[in-house]
């Protein structure tokens, strides 16, 4: 079936704002064929939510999937160390609840929590970095550094590595382009290459003396008598640096961008700081990190009336479920006291964001600092550029006149 609304992906219009594509679908045609990525595009809140909570019919297991387009994304695992081990956001249960049960003990909200005097002693230490008045790229001197120090503290590596972290961090996440070209894939590999061998060698030397870090306490960690085997810690410890670190760069990017274009929004939180998280909540719905996950149907369905059949590859568009008017009352306007906000931006059901309480400790973190280190902010002209993939959605560059 043809409904004549056109989807793609790839013109640079897409790039700057997603949300008119996605809005055209959601309205015009919520299930969409995608030619150009061979996938089903879904983009309407129930559709996503419904295919998030159902992992037994979409599966998240590329390993396990059918059809070309999972068949190409497997041979690019083959080709990556530690592209074949099972994390848990590769994983269906049983393997996925074994893995969560376990991480769960070892990566707990009361860990994430306990880092906040680490995190604001960070932030603090980077906004003092900054310039009192003029030009000052949020980009790379908080939205960058921020997360990749913190991953660092929590796995236990020296932050001094951090700048070769970024790196492999982001070889590896410019694979979320989905289709993308044999350099990037190359580049990929690499970086899978060299931070294996790095963390090897700190996993070799949490065995023979644990410390007070995640991969200690990823190796100890225990549930019901299984515990992770050593190249599932590693391939762990990889995730994390790629799920933890992009993203949050994101929200705090793309949250400072929407605060400069709603100067109200950002008096109202310097008035009263206590608003920040719900504000956070807000920067999340309306311009998600995450723009879609994807899933490979493991039997045959349907989704609003379209058959859809095992093997076939869906996308959730994150983008297009948070913009729902039928969830969200007036989706369009971003509106930092928005009370009813059950966005979809961490996922939902079993793959939930297990780091959540971390990116939002962060982020409000962040923008506190932000707020309270100068007494006006405003993008410079010509300050961002866009930059991110087709699923991960964040700024390259914001450049603020800071000062008054
Ligand atoms: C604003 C920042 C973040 C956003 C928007 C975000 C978003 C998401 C989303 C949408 C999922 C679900 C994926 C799926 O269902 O396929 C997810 C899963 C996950 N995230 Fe995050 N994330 C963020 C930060 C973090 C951080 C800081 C960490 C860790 C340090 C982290 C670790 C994970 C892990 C391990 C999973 C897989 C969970 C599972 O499959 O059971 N994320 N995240």
């Amino acid at each position: 079936m043809t409904t004549g609304v056109v989807f793609n992906p790839f013109v640079p219009s897409f790039r700057a704002n997603p949300y008119l594509q996605l809005g055209r679908l959601r309205e015009g045609d919520p299930v969409h064929r995608s030619q150009a990525l061979q996938a089903w595009v879904l983009t309407r809140y129930d559709d996503c939510l419904r295919v998030m909570k159902d992992a037994e019919t979409f599966s998240s297991d590329v390993m396990q999937a059918g059809g070309a387009l999972a068949a190409a994304l497997r041979e690019q695992r083959r080709e990556t160390p530690l592209g074949e081990t099972r994390t848990v956001l590769g994983s269906d249960p049983p393997v996925h609840t074994r893995l969560r049960s376990i991480v769960n003990r070892a990566f707990t909200p009361r860990r994430a929590a306990a880092l906040r005097p680490h995190i604001e002693d960070v932030t603090a230490s980077l906004l003092a970095q900054a310039p009192d008045s003029g030009e000052w790229d949020l980009m790379k001197g908080l939205a960058q550094p921020l997360p990749v120090i913190v991953i660092a503290e929590l796995l236990g590596v020296p932050s001094e590595d951090r700048e070769q972290f970024r790196h492999w961090s982001n070889a590896l996440a410019a694979t979320t382009n989905l289709l993308q070209d044999a350099a990037t894939r190359q580049g990929a590999v690499a970086a899978a290459q060299e931070l294996r061998g790095y963390l090897e060698a700190v996993v070799v030397e949490r065995v023979a003396a644990p410390r007070d870090d995640l991969i200690s306490a990823l190796l100890e960690a225990e549930a019901d008598g299984a515990r992770l085997s050593r190249d599932e810690v590693l391939a762990f410890a990889v995730l994390l640096l790629v799920a933890g670190n992009e993203t949050t760069t994101n929200l705090i990017g793309n949250g400072t961008l929407l605060l400069a274009e709603h100067p109200e929004a950002m008096q109202a939180l310097r008035d009263d700081p206590e608003g920040v998280p719900n504000a956070v909540e807000e920067m999340l719905r309306y311009d998600s990190p995450v723009q879609g996950l994807v899933r490979f149907v493991a039997r045959d369905t349907e989704i609003a009336g379209q058959a859809i059949k095992k093997g076939d590859v869906l996308i959730c568009m994150i983008g297009g479920a948070n913009r729902d008017p039928r969830q969200f009352t007036e989706p369009e306007r971003f509106d930092i006291a928005r009370v009813e906000n059950r966005h979809l931006s961490f996922g939902q059901g079993i793959h939930f964001c297990l780091g959540a309480p971390l990116a939002r400790l962060e982020a409000d973190v962040a923008f506190r600092g932000l707020l309270a280190r100068w007494p006006g902010i405003r993008l410079a002209e010509g300050g961002a550029e866009r930059g991110g993939t087709f699923l991960l959605r964040g700024p390259s560059r914001v450049t603020l006149a800071v000062g008054r």
